[in-house]
């Protein structure tokens, strides 16, 4: 069925504003965007970027590539056009959440400039993008889902660092080196820098 621009009355101008939901929640709306190869520990460290902030009081809501995979975008796959509309689905996702005043935890692997500009064109401001910096030798050791073997066995095609790309950001707002620490301290690194944006 083909939309019908014409046919649409948003209500945006009649809800409640978001800064009075932000004020309700005494924190800011914003969007942490971890970027980083299959394995790299976005989620990992994600989950424990949240409890962090949750012993602070913030509402966070994290998402993850797996998730929402199985759910709103499980009709996409890893095509470049794919993995393009994943990203902007989400971002626009992230947008709701943001307009809440919630803190979301975005776990995408993401891995061209293109679409993580993508990403930034829609959320501006609100996103920060955090390089999950864990190198492909690294991600493929750990292989914690078994998916380096199976696209190296020929069974995954466009696989990201193997046969499809993944472009490291230039200038991310953290560099997250993960190799030789421990998920806590990375969790705490992304938390210290985050929280002065949250709590004004
Ligand atoms: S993205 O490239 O479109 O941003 P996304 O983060 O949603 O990817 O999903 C990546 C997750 O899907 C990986 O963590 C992995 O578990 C799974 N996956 C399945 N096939 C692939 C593939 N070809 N490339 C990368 N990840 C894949």
């Amino acid at each position: 069925m083909s939309p019908q621009p014409q046919n649409i009355h948003t209500t945006f101008n009649r809800l409640l504003q978001r800064e009075d939901k932000e004020a309700m929640l005494n924190q800011k709306g914003m969007v942490v965007w971890m970027t980083g190869l299959s394995g790299s520990g976005k989620t990992t460290i994600a989950v424990e970027l949240e409890k962090l902030l949750a012993r602070k009081g913030v509402l966070t809501q994290v998402l993850d590539g797996d998730n929402i995979r199985s759910g709103i975008n499980s009709n996409l796959g890893f095509s470049d056009e794919d993995r393009t509309e994943n990203i902007r689905r989400i971002a626009e996702v992230s947008k709701l959440f943001v307009n809440c005043g919630v803190v979301t935890l975005n776990c995408f692997v993401s891995p061209t400039k293109a679409i993580r500009q993508q990403a930034k064109n829609i959320l501006g401001d609100d996103m920060v993008e955090v390089f999950i910096n864990t190198s492909f030798e690294e991600c493929e050791k750990r292989d914690v889902k078994g998916l380096y073997a199976k696209a190296r066995a020929g069974e995954i095609k466009n696989f990201t660092g193997l046969d499809a790309p993944f472009e490291a950001p230039e200038n991310p707002f953290l560099n997250i080196e993960t190799v030789g620490r421990s998920v806590e301290e990375c969790a705490k690194q992304i938390f210290d820098a985050v929280l002065p944006l949250i709590r004004k």
